[in-house]
């Protein structure tokens, strides 16, 4: 707790002794101010502004059509309502995968124009020159590891990845390069917990069993408010898309039958 009453920030150090001390980590994603106010009050660790917010948010099919001003306005509203948990910002496609000094130029928005704290990139061995250029200008990196969605159309679809040799070398050379954490999807619990074992900083993990440091999943998924598949490593805790559809049918019927508004819903 801070001298004001107001919750300790997590940071990527305080992560960091997280894993050093066995301690798990939770993050989930968030895309606006009421929701990010929700899991933030829930002790989430780790908020996650995730380029799925096109698909979960967009109805798109594919992360892809994130753009850079899109994170940044949801950013914006995750970042004010967040008051303990530390905030990570997807760079988008194709802000990773241009001039590194594009992705500095993206990392800088999210930390100038947004409260905040860090971002995440996908891809291991390859983006390891731009993880250090970015940690080295000042901008936390989390690195992205196993699936990789914004290479859909080059890997044919999602699917589960098992080299296990390649990932390892993937993580290792994110951490190397700089990376305050690891996230791992859709890997063989075996192989997320090898690559757990081959590095020293936080492994967060999606679809990767339970050998991690941590669990991420996609919020919507988690309450019940999507509208199509549902990935078979998700748990869904609730049924918000039912309670919406739910009040919105009694909503109807009292428009509909007269009862709505009543006496105490008028002014007089
Ligand atoms: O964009 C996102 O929400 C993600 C999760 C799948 C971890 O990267």
């Amino acid at each position: 707790m801070g001298s004001d009453n107001t919750p300790s920030r997590i940071t990527t150090r305080s992560l960091q002794l997280r894993r050093e001390r066995g301690q798990a980590i939770s993050m989930l994603t968030a895309y606006d101010f009421p929701t990010a106010k929700f899991l933030d009050e829930a002790g989430i660790d780790i908020l996650l502004v995730g380029d799925t917010v096109a698909m979960v948010v967009g109805g798109h099919e594919t992360t892809l059509p994130a753009t850079m001003d899109q994170m940044i306005y949801h950013s914006e509203m995750v970042g004010r309502a967040a008051k303990r948990a530390m905030v990570v910002v997807d760079l988008p496609f194709p802000e990773g995968q241009l001039q590194v000094s594009r992705s500095i130029e993206a990392g800088a928005r999210v930390l100038q124009e947004t409260k905040c704290h860090a971002v995440k990139l996908e891809g291991g061995a390859e983006q390891a020159p731009r993880i250090e250029a970015m940690v080295t200008a000042g901008i936390p990196v989390m690195a992205h590891v196993g699936l990789r969605p914004q290479n859909i159309h080059v890997d044919g679809g999602y699917r589960v990845q098992r080299e296990q040799e390649k990932l390892i070398h993937d993580a290792k050379a994110a951490e190397s390069a700089g990376a305050f954490a690891v996230l791992i999807e859709c890997v063989p619990e075996s192989v997320a917990a090898a690559i757990h074992d081959a590095v020293s900083v936080p492994t967060i993990g999606i679809g990767a069993g339970g050998g991690t440091t941590g669990q991420v999943l996609v919020t919507h998924d988690l309450i019940g408010l999507t509208a199509g598949y549902t990935p078979k490593f998700v748990r869904t805790y609730a049924s918000v898309g039912e309670t919406i559809r739910q009040a919105a049918e009694a909503f109807r019927q009292s428009v509909e039958d007269g009862s709505f508004p009543g006496p105490d819903e008028s002014f007089k």
